[in-house]
C-alpha cells in the first residue's frame, strides 16, 4: 500500500483538507437536517452526537493506513460540506458527498468532487471508483454524470437512516475514461 501524506486539495471556489475529530460538531449540524441524511444509507436519524464524534476521531487513523480519504469542503473559511472516498479495497473505493443546503444549486459538489475524483486516480492510483444514490435524489445522479460515471443497475438495499429498504442505483468510473 502506498502511504498518502495528508492532503490539501483547491478549486477555482473551494478548499478541501483532510478531516479530523475537531470537523465532528459541524457534521453533526450539517446530518441533523432530514433532507441531508435522508439521501445517507449508512447514517442514523436523528444523528447520535457520540457516534459521529468517534467516527471522525478516526479519519486520520483511516487515511494513515490507506483506507478511506476524507476531505472537509471549504467556501471562505467555512466547512460546507465533506467528500470521501472509502471501503477501498483492491484498486476500488466509493465516492461519497453531503452538503448544507444552504450551500446545494451552485455547483459545489460538482466542483469539489472533481478534485477529490481527481485525487483518488492520480494521487492514490485507484483504478476504478463505485458510487450510488437512492432513486429520489435526482441531484446526486446529476453530479455523478457530470464527473462521468456510468450508470451500472439499480438493486435494493437497506437505508439506516429511513428505517427501510430503498432503490439504490449504482455506478462506476474507470480511471482509464475519467476526464481530465
Ligand atoms: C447531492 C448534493 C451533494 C448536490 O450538491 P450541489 O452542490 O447542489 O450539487 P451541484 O450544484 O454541483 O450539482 C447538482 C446538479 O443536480 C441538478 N439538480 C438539482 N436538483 C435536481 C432535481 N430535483 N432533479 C434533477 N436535477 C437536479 C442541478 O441542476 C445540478 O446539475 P447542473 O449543474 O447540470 O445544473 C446535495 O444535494 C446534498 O448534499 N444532498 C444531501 C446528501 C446527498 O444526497 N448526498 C449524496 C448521497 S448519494
Amino acid at each position: 500500500m502506498t502511504r498518502i501524506p495528508p492532503h490539501h486539495l483547491t478549486t477555482d471556489r473551494l478548499a478541501l483538507r483532510p478531516t479530523s475529530a475537531a470537523d465532528a460538531e459541524r457534521a453533526f449540524e450539517i446530518q441533523s437536517d432530514w433532507n441531508v441524511t435522508r439521501m445517507l444509507r449508512m447514517a442514523s436519524f436523528p444523528p447520535d452526537r457520540a457516534d459521529i464524534a468517534q467516527w471522525f476521531a478516526d479519519h486520520e487513523r483511516e487515511w494513515a493506513a490507506g483506507e478511506a480519504y476524507r476531505f472537509a469542503v471549504e467556501l471562505q473559511g467555512r466547512t460546507i460540506g465533506v467528500i470521501d472516498v472509502d471501503e477501498i479495497s483492491q484498486g476500488e473505493g466509493e465516492l461519497g458527498y453531503w452538503f448544507e443546503p444552504a450551500s446545494w444549486g451552485r455547483g459545489y459538489a460538482s466542483e469539489a468532487a472533481q478534485a477529490v475524483v481527481n485525487f483518488a486516480f492520480r494521487t492514490v492510483g485507484l483504478s476504478q471508483l463505485l458510487s450510488g444514490h437512492a432513486v429520489d435524489n435526482a441531484a446526486s445522479g446529476q453530479v455523478l454524470l457530470k464527473l462521468g460515471f456510468r450508470p451500472l443497475d439499480t438493486v435494493q438495499r437497506e437505508s439506516r437512516s429511513r428505517a427501510g429498504t430503498i432503490l439504490q442505483r449504482r455506478y462506476f468510473l474507470p480511471a482509464s475514461v475519467a476526464p481530465e
